[in-house]
């Protein structure tokens, strides 16, 4: 049984959403913008870091296709996270904890990027300081490296539903910094068995 921080996480490691290619290159405009105009909120400059940005109202006023996709779908925004990674900073692996799980989004450089999912235990363990975008970054968990053992990944340059509350980070194999957006929902768009609600699924 792989680990799963609590008993509501899904089992299920990614899944395709079910996007239009023309309102995904809407949305990633949008959320692009989005980044740029919410980086001054972030505490240390982006390299491999999580960010997180909760003024629903901002979001509103920026990304008005977005919130006119999230309401058809039936989806009431959280929060929206930035993550960033570069080569040279360990991006370790972790569970959200405040999340089951994330709509992701690719921005900026995403090609030749992954999300890799491990099982393995979580510790006790201060995150490094260029991690901590936002305050909130503080609460997530983050592993033990010598108990960690690959159980999936998916391309990062898709747009993907996925489980933030297993074991999981970001990897990438280039060298520029590389830029991907996460929606957060509540209530989470799954049902008693951690399904998500069929509409959202290609
Ligand atoms: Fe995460």
């Amino acid at each position: 049984m792989v680990f799963k921080y609590q008993s509501t996480t899904p089992t299920w490691l990614y899944q395709q959403p079910a996007l239009t290619t023309t309102t995904l290159l809407a949305l990633q405009k949008e959320l692009k913008k989005l980044f740029f105009v919410t980086k001054k909120f972030c505490l240390v400059p982006y390299t491999s870091t999580y960010m997180e940005f909760h003024d629903i109202s901002v979001v509103s006023k920026i990304c008005p296709q977005l919130i006119g996709e999230l309401h058809r779908l039936g989806l009431h925004l959280k929060l929206i996270a930035f993550i960033s990674v570069v080569i040279d900073r360990n991006f370790p692996a972790h569970v959200d904890v405040s999340s089951d799980i994330a709509l992701n989004i690719p921005l900026i450089n995403c090609k030749g990027t992954h999300t890799v999912w491990y099982d393995g235990n979580i510790i006790q363990k201060e995150a490094e300081d260029y991690l901590i975008g936002a305050e909130s970054a503080r609460n997530a968990r983050e592993s033990d490296p010598h108990s960690l053992i690959e159980i999936g990944r998916c391309d990062a340059d898709i747009p993907h539903w996925i489980n933030v509350n297993i074991l999981h980070r970001p990897e990438t194999s280039h060298n520029q910094l590389r830029v991907a957006a996460s929606m957060r929902f509540d209530p989470e768009p799954l049902d008693e068995y951690g399904n998500l609600w069929p509409h959202l699924i290609k």
